[in-house]
C-alpha cells in the first residue's frame, strides 16, 4: 500500500532576505522531486550537505509548504480535511538537533502528556502507561520522564526525541540525520533502534549524508544533488551498480570514513 507520495515538489529560497534588502535571485532547494513510500519500506535519502534533504523532509512532514507540487497521504492531498488529522498523527519527524523538538520549559512527562491529550486520550493512567512504555522502548529509565530536556546527555536527548516521535505510534517516521551529532557507539545504538522499529513494521525515511548509515537499514535509496534527484534504486542497485559519478563519490567517501573509524579504534 502506498502511504506517502510526493509529486513534483519544487521549493526555492531567496538567496538572501533581510530586513533591509531582499534578493531577487533564488536558489532551488528542491527542483521537481517526486517519490513514493510504500508501507513497511525504509527509504534512504542521501546527498551532500545543501542537497535539499532537510527541506524535503520538512515538506513531507508538513512543516513547510512547497512552492510547487503536492504531498499525498493515502491518496489524498495532506491539506484535505478528511485526512489531515490522521496524517498529523501518523507522520512524525526525528530532527537532527533533538533540542528543536523538545520544549525546554516542560518535563518529558508534561510535554508528552500534552501530545497524548490532544491526539489519543485524556485518561491520566493510560497516558502514564503509554509514556513509560515508549521511554523504555528507546532504552531510557522510567524516572527520566520527570527531567527537563537540558538534564540529558546528547545521546539520551536523541533517544528522547525518538520517543517524542514514537509517542503517538505513527505509521511513518522521518529521521533527519538522527545520528550525525553522536559519537560512533551511540550512533550504532540509535541505528539499531531504528532497525528494530523497521522490523516491527514501521515505515521509515532515513536521511543521511553518510551512505554507510542507509546501507545498514534502507530498502530503497534516493540520491539528491543540489535539489535534483540524481539517482534512485534499491539498496542493492545503488551500492552494487551506481549509475552516476556523484553516487560513486558518495560511496567512496563513506568507505574512506569507515576505514578511518577502523583505524582509530
Ligand atoms: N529557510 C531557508 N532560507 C534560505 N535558504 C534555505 C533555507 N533552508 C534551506 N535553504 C537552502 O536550501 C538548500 C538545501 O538546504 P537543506 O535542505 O538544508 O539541505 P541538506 O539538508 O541536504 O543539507 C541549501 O542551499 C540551503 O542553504
Ligand atoms: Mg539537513
Amino acid at each position: 500500500m502506498l502511504l506517502l507520495k510526493a509529486d513534483n515538489i519544487t521549493k526555492r529560497f531567496k538567496l538572501f532576505d533581510t530586513f533591509l534588502k531582499s534578493s531577487k535571485e533564488y536558489i532551488y532547494a528542491l527542483n521537481n522531486i517526486s517519490l513514493s513510500l510504500k508501507k513497511g519500506v525504509c527509504l534512504g535519502i542521501v546527498g551532500e550537505s545543501g542537497s535539499g534533504k532537510t527541506t524535503l523532509a520538512r515538506i513531507l512532514a508538513d512543516i513547510i509548504k512547497p512552492d510547487k507540487g503536492e504531498v499525498r497521504y493515502k491518496g489524498l492531498p495532506i491539506s484535505d480535511k478528511k485526512i489531515y488529522r490522521e496524517y498529523r498523527r501518523n507522520v512524525q519527524m526525528i530532527f537532527q538537533d533533538p533540542y528543536s523538538s523538545l520544549n525546554p520549559r516542560l518535563t518529558i512527562h508534561s510535554s508528552f502528556s500534552d501530545i497524548l491529550k490532544e491526539h489519543i486520550t485524556k485518561d491520566k493512567t493510560k497516558i502514564t502507561e503509554i509514556i513509560s512504555n515508549t521511554i523504555k522502548k528507546v532504552g531510557l529509565e522510567e524516572d527520566h520522564i520527570h527531567r527537563y530536556p537540558h538534564q540529558f546527555s546528547g545521546g539520551q536527548r536523541q533517544r528522547i526525541s525518538i520517543a517524542r516521535a514514537l509517542i503517538l505510534d505513527p505509521e511513518i517516521i522521518i529521521a533527519d540525520e538522527p545520528i550525525s551529532a553522536l559519537d560512533v557507539s551511540l550512533a550504532a545504538q540509535i541505528l539499531n533502534l531504528l532497525k528494530i522499529l523497521k522490523n516491527e513494521g514501521k515505515t521509515i525515511i532515513l536521511i543521511a549524508h553518510d551512505l554507510a548509515v542507509v546501507k545498514f537499514i534502507c530498502d530503497e535509496i534516493i540520491v539528491l544533488k543540489k535539489g535534483e534527484l540524481v539517482e534512485q534504486g534499491t539498496n542493492f542497485e545503488i551500492f552494487n551498480n551506481p549509475k552516476s559519478q556523484y553516487t560513486k563519490n558518495l560511496i567512496n567517501a563513506s568507505l574512506m570514513k569507515e576505514e578511518r573509524v577502523a583505524f582509530s579504534s
